[in-house]
């Protein structure tokens, strides 16, 4: 059955959660929503001069069109206004009415599994190193041109991470029913199978 059927996808920066719920997502016909990209969406407006509580009220679907949200200063910005409460809160409704969607939903983020959908059928959080996770960045962004040092990538994840982590308001954790994903070794073919079966085993 997947009416209503809701799958959290949690986990530090550039775990591949993106890769991996869209995986998800196809291979089930469920929608995909990256919530990091609503807050990615805040903070480039915040770049741009508005304030972050004005700016998270205000988003609309064009917003997370925008060309540039996948920079690094777009990263920063967005896990700065994430801490600010009411920012998270302008954001809550439109996940939780797209995680309730029929036909059944992938959300990833942080906080997925604790706040936005703690009743998720299954939830995952995808871990791997933080030396990983910024080599997989490193080349994600050379491959767009963005000539960042590894070092540079390196320090962003972690001082992301931190932030994340350390936040009162919903901070990065596993739920403590989640399956944790340690990616670090794993082809992404197979981290595709291992998040399939476990979906699968709940369905
Ligand atoms: O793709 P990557 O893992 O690097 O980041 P992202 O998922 O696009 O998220 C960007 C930032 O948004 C994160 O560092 C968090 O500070 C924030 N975020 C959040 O607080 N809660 C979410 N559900 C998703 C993202």
């Amino acid at each position: 059955m997947s009416a209503g059927f809701t799958v959290a996808i949690d986990g530090p920066a550039a775990a591949g959660k993106g890769t991996l719920s869209k995986a998800v997502a196809a291979h089930f016909g469920f929608a995909h929503l990256d919530t990091g990209l609503l807050y990615r969406a805040v903070g480039a407006k915040v770049l741009a001069g508005e304030s972050p509580i004005k700016a998270a009220r205000g988003l609309d679907a064009r917003d997370l069109e925008a060309a540039d949200l996948r920079t690094p200063a777009v990263a920063q910005s967005a896990s700065k206004v994430a801490v600010i409460a009411e920012v998270r809160a302008a954001l809550l409704d439109f996940q939780r009415s797209f995680a309730a969607r029929s036909g059944g939903a992938v959300l990833d983020g942080r906080d997925i599994g604790t706040v936005i959908c703690p009743d998720a059928h299954v939830k995952l959080f995808i871990t791997a190193s933080a030396q990983v996770r910024a080599k997989r960045r490193f080349a994600e962004l050379s491959a767009r041109g963005i000539e960042d040092s590894f070092d540079q990538v390196l320090a962003d994840v972690q001082a992301r991470d931190a932030r994340d982590r350390e936040r009162v308001e919903a901070p990065l954790k596993p739920a403590k029913d989640a399956v944790l994903i340690d990616t670090s070794d794993l082809s992404i073919e197979q981290a595709v199978a291992q998040a399939i079966a476990v979906v699968d085993a709940q369905r």
